[in-house]
């Protein structure tokens, strides 16, 4: 298909809402949260929570191309190229090679620029729904090799550690991204408590100020920490999982963007938690626990935090998510 011929950014629906379910014309999907890197694993691991949550409806249309439009509370770019959903669907449509035309609705409720995969859950849910659509004919995999066109968008690279577990739920390790080799790893109950203080980071300012070389001691330590880190999940050893949370590359340069960094996350794990730090690019911090009166208290830690430093925040007490983008 030339896709060329089938941009448009009208902001119209050529459908009425869907409401809240699914029917043969358009589909409702709800597009998790998701925290990149789990601290030591940059770029290649990644988590799907189970709240937050973006709502998105994709319906056919008529003329082939993509409309866009969004919920009033962030100004979402309209033309499909620059849209992290269109620019997903765009590579969808190329793969489809036969005319067809979607309407995009995005209710937006991941902030962009929050380190919580916002620009992800638009990418995977607008393929996941377009698919889901067109009879399935593509597999998960594609739907990420599609989705990362809209990291591309949102951060300048394509990264596939928020797509990945956004599309296939739970904890994901990404082996090898070209070619690509999506390695889906078992894990044991956890508790996720998240703050994000509303400040916005952006992944390609959070990706420029990262030294571009490691010294072999730091790598050798971060090999140990991302191996039993897999191991730890594999194995269920909450012990280890929480040993292995520690990241001795990106954080030292990342956490600087983040006020009360340092204090969250110490505070935090002398209260029990297993460990946790920066989530995907920030300005987030997400801390793993073992047991759900750990997570909550976790909160509060947070919250007195963020109310002593006078800066606005946000908090999730919530546990990894099964299943990635679910049709509703
Ligand atoms: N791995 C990416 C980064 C995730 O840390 O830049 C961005 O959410």
């Amino acid at each position: 298909m030339n896709n060329s011929q089938n941009k448009s950014s009208q902001q119209s629906s050529p459908h009425p809402p869907l409401g809240d379910r699914s029917d043969n014309r358009g589909c409702v999907v709800h597009c998790p949260a998701t925290i990149a890197n789990l601290v030591c694993g940059f770029d290649i691991l990644g988590l799907a929570l189970e709240a937050p949550y973006d709502i998105m409806e994709v319906s056919f249309k008529d003329e082939p191309g993509i409309t866009l439009s969004s919920s009033a509370a962030y100004n979402l770019p309209t033309i499909p190229e620059d849209n992290v959903a269109g620019a997903s669907l765009l590579a969808l449509m190329e793969a489809y090679e036969k005319p067809v035309g979607f309407h995009v609705h995005i209710d937006k409720q991941i902030k962009p620029g929050s380190g919580l995969g916002s620009s992800a859950a638009s990418s995977a849910g607008a393929v996941v729904a377009a698919n889901h659509l067109l009879g399935n004919i593509f597999s998960n995999e594609d739907l990420v090799r599609f989705a990362m066109n809209g990291e591309k968008v949102a951060s300048g690279v394509k990264h596939a550690d928020n797509i990945t577990p956004c599309i296939y739920g739970g904890v994901t390790l990404i082996r090898s991204i070209f070619p690509l080799d999506i390695v889906t790893l078992d894990a044991p109950p956890l508790f996720v408590t998240v703050v994000h203080p509303q400040i916005e980071v952006k992944t390609s300012d959070a990706r420029q100020i990262l030294r571009k070389e490691v010294l072999l001691k730091d790598a050798i330590k971060q090999w140990g920490n991302i191996a039993g880190l897999v191991a730890g999940f594999m194995k269920h050893d909450y012990q280890l999982i929480g040993r292995s949370l520690e990241d001795v590359i990106i954080e030292p340069v990342r956490s600087i963007l983040i006020p009360g960094f340092d204090a969250v996350k110490n505070s935090c794990k002398e209260a029990g938690a297993l460990g946790g730090g920066i989530s995907g690019s920030g300005p987030s911090i997400f801390m793993l626990s073992e047991h759900e009166s750990t997570a909550k208290a976790v909160e509060v830690i947070m919250k007195n935090i963020y109310e002593k430093l006078g800066i606005d925040y946000k908090t999730y007490v919530t546990t990894i998510g099964k299943g990635g983008v679910k049709i509703v």
